[in-house]
């Protein structure tokens, strides 16, 4: 069911544009009555601004943050952009499976994963046996992200490490000096200052979508779990990137123009004593044998692809009688945390995660317990501690959101909704005709003042 529509029926602009007028009537009926010397803190100054006059978008993602982390310890930065912009109030909801590559398209593109074809972090194509791994091979990256909808409509754009952004598609040729090569080493501070250094170009020059990316707290969220101290060290320390930006755009007057958006691509839930919270595959051996060979992925998303050879008939048959062996099994009681795995064929997974409307996505999908890991036995045991990618219906999964900027109202607090409909918002932010998606078209209207309208800018009385 595709819920995009690109096209305002004539009635709904009626409206829409009987709403604009209203918002501009009353806006110039209370700047006038702020001329008269109202001793209001509040008033209200007309967009655009005066540095810039265009609109411009900085979106930051910060990997693996955690909706909740901001309350762990002091965030006077991230504080300041949500106290000052519209926040989605318990976070922002990633797409299944919630990894990072798939996520980071997601934004991107405004599609689902079955529909961008990053359906994992890593998966091999049925078809011609190639293995995805991250690689900036064109075929792998389906839809139109938001840089190749800029650069294909005329306007700029600047990528720093996005997922994705490296892969020429469309007028997007990824030009070194605007779409660095990924590169982890690279200090966070130095992304900032190179993102930063564009807005001192001539105006004609300045970008008008810029994507930043920090592989932080997703990797302290790994290594030591959601719970510890150095987690929370990752957290001040992204305090302070996001500082540094807010320093950069406020030393060149163009913190209320430009369009902040914090973002991350999933949360992080710990896993620690994995071994007592493991599901072994090979202790269903009583009812199915499941060869290592079948198995993709194992957990947090257990992804099974039967190689029945082709001579075999009837192979979705056969896939029915799998699924329906392993959950005989997980509900016999008498397999290790049986009741935390469900499988399914990929087509009777619930709807709400549109999870099966891609020929890369395996036939048998497992969906696993919160924090829970599947392995094939005893011996291959490991040390863990955090991890993500499990169903995007538990809050632990849930990332940040905030846009800061003279279309976000100040102070705002909106109900969480899920990172496909961050495309639309964007591209009505930069006036750009949005490529078919999966977010609804009236989204942006929700979360948005209208283009040409007045934001309440508090002062210092
Ligand atoms: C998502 O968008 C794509 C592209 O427009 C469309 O083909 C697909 O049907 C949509 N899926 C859903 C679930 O809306
Ligand atoms: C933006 O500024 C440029 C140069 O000052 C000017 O030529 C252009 O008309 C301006 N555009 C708008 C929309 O105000
Ligand atoms: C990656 O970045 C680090 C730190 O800036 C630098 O020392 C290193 O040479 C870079 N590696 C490559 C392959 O560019
Ligand atoms: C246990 O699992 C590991 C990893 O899947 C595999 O390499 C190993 O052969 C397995 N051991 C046995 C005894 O099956
Ligand atoms: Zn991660």
């Amino acid at each position: 069911m595709a819920k995009t529509k690109n096209v305002l029926s004539p009635k709904l602009s009626l409206i829409l544009l009987n709403i604009f007028i209203i918002a501009t009537i009353a806006a110039v009926a209370n700047a006038g009555s702020n001329d008269l010397g109202s001793r209001s803190s509040k008033t209200r100054r007309p967009w655009p601004f005066k540095k810039l006059n265009k609109s411009v978008v900085l979106m930051i993602s910060s990997d693996g943050f955690r909706f909740g982390y901001q309350f762990k310890t002091d965030t006077p930065n991230i504080d300041l952009l949500i106290s000052g912009g519209t926040e989605a109030k318990s976070g922002l909801i990633p797409v299944f499976p919630t990894m990072t590559f798939p996520n980071h398209y997601s934004i991107a593109t405004g599609l689902y994963p079955a529909y961008h074809g990053i359906i994992m972090n890593t998966f091999t194509d049925p078809v011609t046996g190639d293995v995805f791994n991250k690689g900036l091979q064109p075929k792998w990256w389906l839809g139109e992200p938001l840089w190749v909808t800029a650069v294909n409509q005329g306007l700029k754009a600047v990528t720093y490490f996005w997922p994705g952004s490296e892969v020429p598609k469309g007028s997007w040729t990824c030009p070194k000096r605007y779409c660095p090569r990924f590169n982890n080493s690279v200090p966070l501070e130095e992304r900032v200052d190179s993102v930063l250094s564009h807005f001192d170009h001539p105006e004609d020059e300045i970008p008008d979508l810029l994507m930043l990316y920090f592989n932080e707290p997703d990797k302290a969220g790994h290594n030591y779990g959601p719970d510890d101290p150095r987690l929370t060290n990752a957290v001040s320390r992204i305090d302070k990137m996001i500082g540094r930006v807010i320093e950069g755009l406020k030393k060149r007057e163009i913190f209320d123009e430009v369009h902040v958006i914090l973002l991350g691509d999933h949360g992080m839930v710990t896993n620690c004593e994995c071994n007592e919270k493991a599901i072994y595959t090979d202790d269903l051996a009583d009812w199915i044998k499941i060869p290592a060979a079948w198995i993709q992925s194992y957990s947090p998303v257990l992804a099974i692809n039967p190689l029945w050879g082709e001579n075999v008939e009837n192979q979705g048959e056969k896939n029915a009688e799998v699924v329906a062996k392993m959950n005989e099994a997980l509900s016999s009681g008498k397999v290790k945390n049986g009741d935390f795995l469900k499988v399914y064929l990929k087509e009777k997974l619930p709807e709400r995660l549109h999870y099966s409307e891609s020929y890369r996505i395996p036939p048998i999908i497992g969906m696993v317990g919160e924090g829970l890991m599947v392995r094939q036995n005893r011996t291959n045991s490991q040390e863990c501690y955090g991890d993500h990618g499990f169903d995007n219906k538990f809050f632990s999964m849930r990332t940040i959101f905030v846009g800061h900027g003279s279309r976000f109202r100040r102070g705002k607090k909106v109900p969480s909704f899920e990172n496909v409909q961050i495309y639309s918002v964007v591209a009505d932010i930069l006036g750009l005709r949005p490529a078919p998606n999966n977010g609804s078209s009236l989204f942006p209207l929700s979360l948005l003042l209208p283009f040409g309208a007045t934001r309440e800018i508090e002062y210092e009385v």
